[in-house]
């Protein structure tokens, strides 16, 4: 058996898109799929003949509307998949810090990494872990808004880096072309926690941050709350 891994990016929001699945049995998922890009997303899973088993969502995203709704109405056997923490109808499945799903000969582990919202989930198959916007390579995830808490994303962080430093590190985002890090890379130079900094300090840096609100916010995180469903998109 080996893992299909097609690491996907939306430029518009810097977002990266993940799909996996087993060689053999053909079963995938998807983590993250954004709504702009959802046609080539498809397209690949046909193209490459696989069963989308489960849509993952990291979070409730704030700078981009999901697929997830139209991926399901487009693979009807998939299941949306969430952290137990977001209160999303639309989720088949709230899953709990610790538990697996199967695809094929695979799984894919939910670890509760809360900080960036307070629904945050990574997930974890074999030496890969998808850190969504809690950790970033050489950054992490902004604490101030969707029950965000510098506080919790320290301890969040903290547990990502009991991973195995050699773990590759995948997040949501990325602004600066870079696609992958791993976890000794990110204890070692992150610039928000890295090198040993202690969770006071963590706090004070997260909160320094200086950022507007994502544009897309005010759609985005409405529309991100019933996984992307057309009927609230704006879009024709
Ligand atoms: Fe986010």
């Amino acid at each position: 058996m080996s893992l299909i891994f097609r690491p996907l990016f939306e430029k518009e929001s810097s977002t990266y898109t993940y799909l996996l699945a087993d060689s053999k049995t053909k079963e995938a998922i998807i983590i993250d799929a954004v709504s702009e890009t959802k046609q080539r997303d498809i397209g690949l899973i046909e193209e490459l003949g696989l069963t989308l088993k489960y849509i993952i969502e990291t979070h409730v995203h704030a700078d981009h509307i999901t697929s997830s709704c139209p991926l399901k109405e487009k693979f009807t056997q998939a299941q949306i998949v969430l952290g137990e923490a977001n209160a999303v109808a639309c989720a088949d499945v709230l899953i709990k810090d610790g538990e697996s799903l199967d695809f094929g000969e695979f799984n894919i582990k939910a670890m509760s990494t809360p900080g960036h919202t307070d629904g945050c989930m990574s997930f974890v198959v074999g030496d890969k872990v998808f850190t969504g916007d809690a950790l970033l390579i050489r950054s992490c995830g902004r604490c101030d808004f969707q029950g965000g808490s510098a506080d919790k994303l320290f301890n969040s962080i903290s547990k990502l880096f009991s991973l195995p430093d050699e773990t590759y590190v995948y997040p949501a985002h990325d602004y600066g072309g870079r696609t992958v890090s791993s976890i000794w890379e990110e204890k070692t130079f992150n610039e928000m926690i890295g090198g040993g900094v202690d969770k006071q300090e963590f706090v004070r840096r997260v909160n320094a941050m200086e950022l507007s609100l994502p544009a897309k916010i005010h759609v985005a995180v409405p529309s991100n709350q019933v996984c992307g469903s057309r009927i609230i998109t704006n879009k024709p």
